[in-house]
């Protein structure tokens, strides 16, 4: 199974570049299952039922997320009614939605998605995310063999942390949040492919996606800005990974960044 994995999408200038390659890219790779994070979709912030609606459309099979995801209200919403779309699953109990899903692919092939956001620097109520995908791959059913973690964290060590703690019980650990490709894609000796952050589809010529002269003017003259995502020619950051579906071990994984012209 090839499984293709887009990195934070942002904005306006995101969703383009994504609608205008992902025909490509899925031929390209003989993709089966597409799995893309949207918790930056809408203007930066988060998520609206258009956008769930139009991903759904285009073929994604699952939208995974983050911090993010409740930037705008009818997220609440949207996490209870459709399970495709995940919050992080480490959210105290209660918390609409879930952050762990099993599906088939078009193919009849079944996989899991599991989301699940650091400690390090981010949220400070969320639950341990090691106990968390502990106890989310315990509920996994035997025949689910193909599994993406998607770790929505800050810092590369408690990515790398979790790519090694999950090392030979899932298929892919990949790092999300902080917007920028690393160049640290492996498969760990347990069979699971690892990266520490995808980067983000939006416009780089930004600060992490946002417009670089509103964030400059918060950050170098400490005025209270607006954020807001950047336009501009945008670049799609995505990995492929080839797992075996009798096994759930990755054969490799490699990184797609297209621009573009
Ligand atoms: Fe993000
Ligand atoms: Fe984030």
């Amino acid at each position: 199974m090839n499984m293709l994995f887009v990195g934070d999408v942002v904005g306006e200038a995101g969703r383009r570049v994504l609608w205008e390659r992902l025909p490509i890219v899925r031929a390209r790779f003989k993709i089966d299952v597409v799995v893309v994070n949207i918790e930056n979709a809408a203007g930066g912030f988060g998520v609206t039922e258009k956008i769930l609606r139009e991903s759904l459309e285009r073929g994604v099979d699952v939208l995974s997320s983050g911090n993010h995801i409740f930037d705008k209200r009818e997220a609440l919403d949207l996490v209870a009614r459709e399970r495709r779309l995940l919050r992080p699953h480490n959210y105290p109990a209660g918390t609409p939605g879930s952050g762990w899903y099993v599906g088939e692919s078009a193919q009849g092939e079944p996989f899991a998605v599991l989301n699940v956001m650091g400690s390090a620097f981010m949220h400070p109520v969320l639950d341990c995310p090691f106990a968390c995908a502990q106890a989310a791959l315990a509920q996994k059913p035997a025949q689910v063999k193909a599994v993406l973690v998607d770790c929505h964290a800050e810092t590369t060590s408690e990515k790398m942390a979790m790519g090694w703690f999950l090392d030979g019980r899932v298929s892919a650990v990949v790092g999300t949040h902080t917007h920028v490709p690393t160049a640290d894609e492996r498969v760990l000796p347990g069979g699971t492919a690892y990266i520490s952050d995808v980067g983000m589809t939006g416009c780089y010529d930004s600060v992490i996606g946002m417009n670089k002269e509103k964030v400059l003017r918060r950050m170098v003259q400490k005025l209270p800005e607006r954020l807001e995502a950047a336009e501009g020619r945008a670049t799609l950051c995505a990995v492929v990974i080839d797992i075996d579906t009798k096994t759930g071990a990755s054969r490799g994984i490699q990184r797609v960044s297209l621009r573009e012209d």
